[in-house]
């Protein structure tokens, strides 16, 4: 096989208390790429539809440096070409630098007789978010590539763990369109963090993992309450505090900041009520004369798939 199509959705980082921990794979929008293997030493970025200002030069484009963090670790000097076509707009909080860095890492490793365990690739595509947030975080990375809901448990070593989700687990994700990059997003988070927030916050992480686990839903509409980084970056993104109190009204089991903003998400139990927090979440950015787009979607369990040659 010498060129291979692969598809590698958006995601939802943090999912309200886990920063940096948690994630969830949505079954669209996605980012495409096409790869090839070629005679020469290098990786080429020949197109970047949809996003053209998105640098070509395989140093400073996501997708080629988490290709080459992958052929570094392999010491292998194939060359590969790749076209990508963004589905997932730059700076949307649903993890579009992540969709790019997964889809090149996981059609590489499928081109190179698949070396590399899914788990495994998560490592390279973080290079691809270190490229271009500053921070090589793994919470979109993870579940867009092994698919599902994703804990990093631990950063050194990488310790991903796919969590078990319930089937009537819907999400809800509303994009006002503006743009906020994450490396600014991350800017305005102070270094520490006081005893008594990160006592609530580690316990709904606890709590969101058992509530998944043991399918009470319930439980996982308490967990999902961030004390630390919602209060902060919620002021960057207009009519938030309105569209949660939508979302919740609509019925949503919870509400939060999708990644680093401005989507925002809301989880619900089963398509319905998904479907309900939609109009809720519309009509508010509606009233605020503010273009959005909105997806609604159940939680993607295969994650980044081949989907032709
Ligand atoms: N955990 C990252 C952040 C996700 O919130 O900065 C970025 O999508």
């Amino acid at each position: 096989m010498n060129q291979v199509k692969v598809f590698a959705p958006a995601t939802i980082a943090n999912v309200a208390c886990g920063f940096d921990v948690l994630g969830l794979a949505l079954d669209y929008p996605g980012d495409e790429v096409v790869v090839k293997k070629t005679d020469s030493h290098e990786v080429v970025i020949t197109a970047c539809h949809n996003a053209e200002n998105l640098p070509l030069d395989a140093d400073k484009n996501v997708a080629g440096v988490a290709i080459k963090a992958l052929l570094n670790k392999l010491g292998s000097k194939q060359g590969f070409e790749l076209e990508l076509t963004k589905g997932v707009k730059p700076g949307s909080g649903i993890g579009s630098s992540a969709a790019s860095s997964a889809a090149a890492v996981v059609a590489v490793n499928e081109l190179l007789g698949n070396p590399f365990t899914r788990k495994e690739l998560v490592e390279f595509a973080m290079e691809g978010e270190k490229c271009a947030t500053g921070v090589a975080h793994a919470d979109n990375v993870a579940p867009s590539i092994c698919g599902g809901f994703t804990l990093v448990r631990s950063y050194d070593p990488l310790d991903v763990i796919k969590i078990d989700s319930p089937d009537e687990l819907w999400a809800t994700v509303i994009h006002p369109q503006l743009e906020v990059k994450t490396r600014d997003a991350r800017r305005v988070l102070k270094g520490g963090i006081d005893l008594s927030k990160a006592i609530t916050q580690w316990g709904n992480v606890g709590g969101l993992v058992a509530g998944l686990y043991s399918k009470d839903y319930d439980l996982i509409g308490r967990s999902l309450v961030d004390v630390v980084i919602e209060p902060i970056r919620s002021i960057l993104i207009p009519g938030y505090e309105k569209v949660k109190k939508a979302t919740i009204n609509a019925g949503a089991l919870g509400c939060s900041i999708s990644g680093s903003g401005p989507s925002i998400f809301g989880l619900s139990r089963g398509e319905e009520t998904a479907l309900k927090v939609k109009e809720a979440m519309a009509e508010v950015y509606t009233q605020f004369g503010v273009d959005f787009e909105i997806h609604v979607s159940q939680v993607n369990s295969e994650g980044a798939k081949i989907i032709g040659e």
